[in-house]
């Protein structure tokens, strides 16, 4: 077998490779264990699927006692247009209750998923909750959401890899690509 990494023809061109995805877990990682030094019960919530490889990653780069927890979200409707509305399908398992709970989501686009995510967390009443998301589209934005770290701006482009997918696809890809727009229009 070769070493060399094909490209799958899907991807129109990568945007963030692996050394850059990586340096900046570690600087993101370095921040929070800074914040978080001495807090206990910090409780890392992942928004799957997208979020698992950055949870991952960026877990195991904390120098901060944590717990990890997922939580599904689903969008009632499918693709790229989001119309905000948005159901929970699996929920922590962590009672989030005086906890500090730091969300870690793959991408902010609209801002409805996190926006939803706030709400119903701040009413389980933790001792503090906070935001880390990956990416964001800064351009698609409908409603202000507060990130309180943030990896990368990018455009308003499909993005895949690194966790993130296309219809599932992508997902495992160690880079972060735009997707050939004539897949997803
Ligand atoms: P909202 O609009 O609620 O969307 O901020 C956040 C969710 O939308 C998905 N999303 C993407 N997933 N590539 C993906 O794989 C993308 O370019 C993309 N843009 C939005 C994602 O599930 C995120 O949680
Ligand atoms: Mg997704």
């Amino acid at each position: 077998m070769s070493n060399e990494r094909l490209i799958p023809e899907e991807i129109e061109r990568v945007l963030l490779d692996e050394e850059t995805i990586a340096a900046r877990v570690r600087d993101l990682a370095a921040q929070v264990s800074a914040d978080y030094g001495d807090s206990d019960d910090l409780v890392l919530v992942g928004v799957l699927k997208g979020a698992f490889i950055f949870m991952a990653d960026l877990a195991r780069q904390l120098s901060v006692p944590h717990r990890v927890d997922f939580i599904a979200l689903s969008s009632y409707n499918k693709g790229s247009i989001s119309d905000g509305a948005v159901r929970l399908i699996m929920d922590t398992r962590t009672n989030l209750t005086g906890r500090h709970v730091l969300i870690v989501e793959d991408i902010l686009d609209t801002g409805y998923t996190l926006d939803y995510l706030l709400r119903i967390f701040r009413a389980r009443e933790p001792a503090s909750l906070r935001t880390c998301v990956l990416l964001s589209k800064p351009e698609r934005r409908k409603i202000e959401v507060p990130v309180d770290y943030l990896g990368f701006e990018i455009p308003d482009v499909w993005v895949v890899g690194y966790g993130l997918d296309y219809a599932d696809r992508f997902r495992t890809l160690p880079y972060i690509a735009a997707l050939k727009r004539e897949v997803y229009v």
